[in-house]
């Protein structure tokens, strides 16, 4: 490479904590000491009269992503395996998902017994269009899995138009994207259903736990009664009305994942500061890009035209490195405390793993998923860091990468 403008000086080391979560609100932590004081946890043990913290944050989660029905529940993977049953997947089936996501995708396809089919993605990190629209003919018919991982939104236009014409249901992996939009429609808004995560690194935090919402009677009806809910599903915030349980109640087993009160109070308290956070977010992002974007030895993905990221991550590829390169790289920059993770790493590391390592999915031949993983970076921002603090980290990796060859 030519000479790279952010050779300079070597930035002082950075002390912040990667993994670091702010703490909960004052509201959240007062709202579960109510629900502990109550001895009311479970989210159908209720006060005559009164309607549950879960049922409460269903009603508000539903109002706020724009949605009829919401199920909260224990887990994002919980609501994609839950998504997948209630459309009707069955053992054998096909389930199509892009190629970058992470572990609970393919665990929730697998969970069903169905079978992964993997579709490649682009430079952009978001699923590739000409491949999706090859596999969606060969398994007309089938669930989309689409993962929008680390936040990159395709052209949903473009994916939906491709999944009508093959008759594709879309179940949308919402987990990084709770507030993105594409062409000013939510994220989640595009399927026949979506999943969110509400685990610690999401967007609103209750250390384990997900939402799954859809615009669907019978999806929202039978998802209701695969979490658990003892016949009890009038209590819900945001389900369906009872005519359209008749013959779903009974034919639906119980595969129980509920989400508790206590988790659903410290998330009603939290969506009071949901939209603030979100720009937050984006204000710290855009601040690490900016200062990465100086080095002419990076490169960053483009969001696809009509796309808002929530940027609570980033990403971005270093292709002239070979893979000692690449974990060069990674330790450099960790020796000035900024901690990366590499997907191109064979083995599975701390929440990132490649195809490759999902044993369990019948091995797919992915040549340019492969090449873009290779040498793809991935860097966490919390909002307990500041803006200068994300800067800082931009400089970081900026400095190290002008000072990383291969071999
Ligand atoms: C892309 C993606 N989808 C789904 C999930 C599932 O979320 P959970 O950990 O709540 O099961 C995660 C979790 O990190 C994820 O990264």
């Amino acid at each position: 490479m030519g000479n790279d403008t952010s050779a300079g000086n070597t930035p002082p080391v950075f002390e912040g904590d990667f993994t670091l979560q702010e703490p909960l609100p004052e509201a959240a932590i007062q709202a579960v000491t109510e629900v502990m004081r109550s001895g009311r946890l479970h989210r159908y043990n209720t006060a005559p009269g009164k309607q549950s913290q879960a049922a409460q944050l269903e009603a508000r989660y539903a109002q706020w992503q724009k949605s009829r029905y919401c199920l909260a529940c224990a887990s994002g993977g919980y609501a994609m395996s839950t998504a997948l049953r209630a459309l009707g997947v069955k053992p054998g089936d096909t389930v199509l998902t892009n190629a970058f996501t992470l572990a609970p995708v393919p665990g929730a396809i697998q969970s069903v017994n169905a079978n992964a089919v993997l579709v490649e993605v682009t430079e952009d990190l978001v699923i590739d269009l000409a491949d999706l629209e090859i596999k969606a003919k060969q398994y007309a018919g089938c669930v989309l899995l689409l993962s929008h991982m680390r936040g990159h939104l395709a052209n949903m236009h473009d994916v939906m138009n491709i999944a009508n014409a093959n008759n594709l249901s879309v179940v949308e992996d919402c987990a990084h994207t709770m507030g993105a939009t594409f062409d000013n429609t939510l994220s989640g808004n595009f399927g026949k259903v979506a999943c969110f995560s509400t685990q610690t690194y999401k967007h609103i935090n209750s250390g384990e736990g997900g939402f799954l919402t859809t615009n669907d009677a019978d999806v929202a009806a039978r998802s209701v009664v695969l979490s658990g809910s003892y016949m009890l599903y009038e209590r819900n915030g945001a389900a369906p009305e009872n005519a359209v349980f008749e013959s779903i109640r009974l034919e639906t087993p119980n595969c129980s994942g509920r989400m508790d009160n206590v988790r659903a109070a410290m998330l009603l308290a939290q969506m009071d500061q949901l939209d603030e956070n979100l720009v937050r977010w984006n204000e710290r992002h855009d601040a690490m890009r900016g200062a990465i974007s100086v080095s002419n030895r990076v490169v960053l993905p483009q969001p696809v035209p009509g796309s808002v990221r929530i940027g609570s991550s980033l990403q971005f590829r270093m292709p002239w490195l070979d893979a000692a390169g690449c974990q060069q790289f990674v330790a450099d920059c960790l020796r000035l405390g900024v901690e990366l993770k590499w997907f191109g790493n064979p083995t599975p590391v701390a929440f990132t793993s490649q195809h490759s390592s999902w044993e369990y999915v019948d091995s797919q031949t992915l040549p340019n998923t492969d090449r873009i993983l290779a040498t793809l970076f991935d860097v966490r921002i919390p909002l307990t860091f500041s803006v200068s603090d994300c800067r800082h980290v931009g400089q970081i990796i900026a400095s190290v990468a002008a000072n990383t060859h291969s071999e």
